[in-house]
C-alpha cells in the first residue's frame, strides 16, 4: 500500500514536470481550444481543491453542489461530465483514498482531490484533435488515456495525472443506411446504422425504431455503444439470436497510435478491425465511428419472474438448480436478458428476459418450469411474487417497460467490485456436469476498506474458474483476473492481438489495466491497489 502511494506521487510529480505551459499552449491550438483541465464531478461541494500539483481554496458553488447531490445515480448526468464516472470508485486513487466524493459528511470542510480523475482533457471532435494529443503524447511522454462515458467496471477510462481524450460529444447525427456497401467491398450487407464514438444506445435505439429497425445492445440507455461496449464484444439480451456486439459490426473509423485515421473492415486493414473488435478499448487505437448492422423490428416476448425473498434456504439450492436445469432449452429458445438465482439483494429467483423466437404460448410454455416453481413457492413467502409472459410490440416498446428501465440503472454512481464467468454448454453437457455446477453456485460466496472488498471479489469465483475453463468477459470481469491473456481472449487469439498490438503501438502510448500488452508498472496504473 505505501509503496504504491510513493509511486503514485512519483508520477504525478513526473507528469507536472512533462507539460510545460507553452506545450500545453500549443497543444490547445492545435485541438481548436479543446484542452481543458478535468475537474472532479463534485467540486462544487468543497472549500479547498487538490488538483494533484497544487492545494489551492475553492470557493463551494451551493446551488450547484445541490444539483450534483441529487443526480448521483443518473448515468446521463455523469457521462456528460469529462470527470465523471459511473463506477464512483474509479474516480477516487484507491491506493491513497484520496478522492473527490459526494454525500460525505462534513465534506465541504474537506479538501477535494483530483484522485484517479485525469488532469487534462481533450473534448474530442474530430480525428484531428485525436491525431495532435498522440503526437503530443509521443514527444512528451505525457500518459493518456481514453474517456467515453466512464462506464468501465474496471476503471479502464481514468488515471492519475494523465490527459484524457474524452470522446463523448462525438455524436454526429446517426445514419441509416437501407443497404450498406463497405469501403473497399463490392457486396452491399444489408441495413446498418453509422454512429459516432460518443453514442449511447438511447439515441441508437430511438433512431433504429423510427425506421421501422432493432439494433443490437446493451440495456443502459448510456453504455458507449462504439466506445468500451463494443470493443469489448458487447452483449445484448437478443446476443443469443443476433450475436454480440462485435458480430454485428460491418465497419469502424478509428485513428492509429501513430495517427493516421483509417477505414477498417473485411476488405481493408483487416487487423485493425479484427482488434477493435473484442481486442478491448484504449489499446489498439481511438475509434470515431461504428456501422453495425440493425434487423427489422419484430415483436418479442417478456418473461418477468421475480420471487424476492431469500429466507428459505431450501429454496436456493431449488433455484438454482431449476436455472441450471434449464439453461440449454432456454438458450435455443432465444431468451436473453438477466437471471440470477438465490442472490443477496436480488432475491431467490429472478428471471427477466426476452426472446425474438417464440410466440406467447411457446414462450409460455418454455418458461413454465420456472412460473411453475415461483407459483409454488408462494404460499411460503412473505412478499408478493411477479409472474409475467407477455408480448411486446418491437423491442423499443420492450426497452421502454419500467423493468427494463429499472434494470438498466443498476450500480450507477456507486462503487462496484465485479467478478464473473463465462460457462459454455460443456458446463451442462450431463447431469453429473450440472450438479457440479448447482453445488459450486450454492456454495459460492462470501465478501469489507478497498483493498479487502478486491480481495474478496477476486477469490470468490475460484470454485467456479475451476469448471469454466472458458474465461470471463473482459467489460464485466474481476479487475484482478489470474491471467487475463487467457482468461478474456484465450491464448492463440491473444498471440495474435499482442502481435498487432506491437505493430501499431510498441511503446504503449495507448494502454489500460489488463488489456493487451499491458506493462504492470505503468504510472496509469497507480491507482489500482495491489490485490493478488
Ligand atoms: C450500468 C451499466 C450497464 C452495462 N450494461 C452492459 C450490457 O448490457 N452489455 C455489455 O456488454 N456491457 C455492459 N456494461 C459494461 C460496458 O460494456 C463497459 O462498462 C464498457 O467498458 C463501457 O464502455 P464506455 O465507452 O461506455 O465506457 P468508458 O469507461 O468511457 O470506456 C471503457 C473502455 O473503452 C475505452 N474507450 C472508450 N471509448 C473509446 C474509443 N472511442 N476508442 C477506443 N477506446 C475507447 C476506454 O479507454 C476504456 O478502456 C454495462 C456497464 C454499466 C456500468
Ligand atoms: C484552451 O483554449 C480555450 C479557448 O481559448 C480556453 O478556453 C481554455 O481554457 C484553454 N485550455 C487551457 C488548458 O488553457
Ligand atoms: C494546479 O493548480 C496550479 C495552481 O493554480 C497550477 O499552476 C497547475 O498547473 C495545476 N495543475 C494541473 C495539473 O492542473
Ligand atoms: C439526468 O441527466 C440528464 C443530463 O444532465 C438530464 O437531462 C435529465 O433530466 C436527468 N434526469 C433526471 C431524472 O434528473
Ligand atoms: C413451502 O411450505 C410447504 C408447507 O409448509 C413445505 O412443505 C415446503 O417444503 C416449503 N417450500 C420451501 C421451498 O421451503
Ligand atoms: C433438476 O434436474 C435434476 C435431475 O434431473 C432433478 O433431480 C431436480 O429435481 C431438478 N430441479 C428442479 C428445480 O427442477
Ligand atoms: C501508421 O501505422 C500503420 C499501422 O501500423 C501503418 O500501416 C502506417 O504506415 C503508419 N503510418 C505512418 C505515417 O507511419
Amino acid at each position: 500500500m505505501l509503496l504504491n502511494a510513493i509511486f503514485l506521487l512519483t508520477s504525478l510529480t513526473a507528469v507536472a514536470l512533462a507539460i510545460p505551459a507553452f506545450d500545453l499552449f500549443s497543444l490547445n491550438a492545435s485541438v481548436k481550444g479543446r484542452l481543458h483541465t478535468t475537474q472532479p464531478l463534485a467540486l462544487p461541494c468543497y472549500l479547498s481543491y487538490s488538483n494533484g500539483t497544487t492545494t489551492q481554496t475553492n470557493v463551494p458553488n451551493i446551488a450547484a453542489c445541490a444539483e450534483i447531490s441529487t443526480q448521483t445515480s443518473n448515468s446521463s448526468f455523469i457521462a456528460d461530465h469529462p470527470g465523471g464516472y459511473i463506477t464512483s470508485n474509479f474516480g477516487i486513487c484507491q491506493t491513497t483514498q484520496q478522492g473527490c466524493p459526494l454525500g460525505v459528511a462534513d465534506q465541504v470542510l474537506q479538501t477535494c482531490h483530483q484522485g484517479n480523475v485525469p488532469s487534462y482533457y481533450v473534448d474530442v471532435r474530430e480525428p484531428s484533435d485525436v491525431a495532435a494529443v498522440l503526437a503530443f503524447a509521443h514527444e512528451t511522454g505525457v500518459p493518456i488515456v481514453v474517456k467515453n462515458t466512464g462506464h468501465d467496471y474496471k476503471g479502464r477510462s481514468a488515471a492519475p495525472g494523465a490527459l484524457a481524450l474524452w470522446m463523448h460529444n462525438v455524436q454526429p447525427p446517426i445514419q441509416l443506411t437501407p443497404d450498406f456497401t463497405p469501403e473497399g467491398s463490392s457486396a452491399p450487407v444489408g441495413p446498418t446504422l453509422t454512429y459516432g464514438a460518443g453514442q449511447g444506445f438511447q439515441g441508437i435505439y430511438e433512431t433504429a425504431h423510427a425506421h421501422g429497425m432493432m439494433a443490437i445492445g446493451g440495456t443502459s440507455p448510456t453504455v458507449g455503444a462504439s466506445g468500451g461496449w463494443v470493443t469489448g464484444g458487447g452483449h445484448s439480451a437478443l446476443s443469443p439470436t443476433y450475436g454480440l456486439g462485435v458480430d454485428n459490426v460491418m465497419e469502424m473509423k478509428a485513428v492509429l497510435p501513430n495517427g493516421t485515421y483509417v477505414t477498417a473492415n473485411r476488405c481493408q486493414n483487416q487487423d485493425i478491425f479484427f482488434a477493435l473488435r473484442g481486442g478491448g478499448g484504449g489499446t489498439f487505437g481511438v475509434l470515431m465511428e461504428t456501422t453495425s448492422r440493425v434487423y427489422p423490428e419484430l415483436p418479442l416476448q417478456h418473461a418477468t419472474i421475480i420471487a424476492p425473498n431469500l429466507d428459505l434456504v431450501d429454496g436456493i439450492h431449488q433455484a438454482v438448480s431449476l436455472v441450471v436445469n434449464n439453461t440449454e432449452q432456454w438458450s435455443a429458445d432465444g431468451w436473453g436478458g438477466y437471471m440470477a438465482a438465490g442472490v443477496k439483494g436480488v432475491g431467490l429467483i429472478f428471471i427477466d428476459m426476452i426472446t425474438p423466437k417464440l410466440t406467447l404460448d411457446e414462450a409460455k410454455a418454455s418458461m413454465k418450469p420456472a412460473t411453475d416453481f415461483a407459483t409454488a413457492l408462494l404460499p411460503n413467502l412473505s412478499v408478493p411474487i411477479t409472474v409475467e409472459i407477455k408480448t411486446h410490440a418491437n423491442y423499443w416498446e420492450y426497452y421502454n417497460s419500467a423493468i427494463a428501465q429499472s434494470l438498466s440503472k443498476q450500480g450507477v454512481g456507486t462503487g462496484v467490485a465485479m467478478a464473473s464467468r463465462l460457462i459454455s454448454t460443456q458446463n451442462f453437457a450431463t447431469p453429473a456436469k450440472k450438479s457440479q455446477l448447482i453445488d459450486t453456485f450454492t456454495t459460492y460466496g462470501g465478501f469489507g476498506s478497498v483493498a479487502n472488498v478486491y480481495n474478496a471479489m477476486t477469490r470468490a469465483p475460484d470454485p467456479l474458474r475451476a469448471i469454466t475453463p472458458e474465461g470471463a468477459y473482459q467489460n464485466e470481469g474481476d479487475t484482478y483476473e489470474p491471467n487475463p491473456e487467457e482468461s478474456f481472449w484465450g491464448k492463440k487469439n491473444y498471440e495474435r492481438f499482442l502481435a498487432i498490438k506491437r505493430e501499431v503501438d510498441a511503446g504503449n502510448v495507448l494502454t489500460c489495466h489488463q488489456c493487451v500488452g499491458w506493462d504492470e508498472g505503468d504510472g496509469r496504473f497507480g491507482c489500482y491497489p495491489q490485490v493478488r
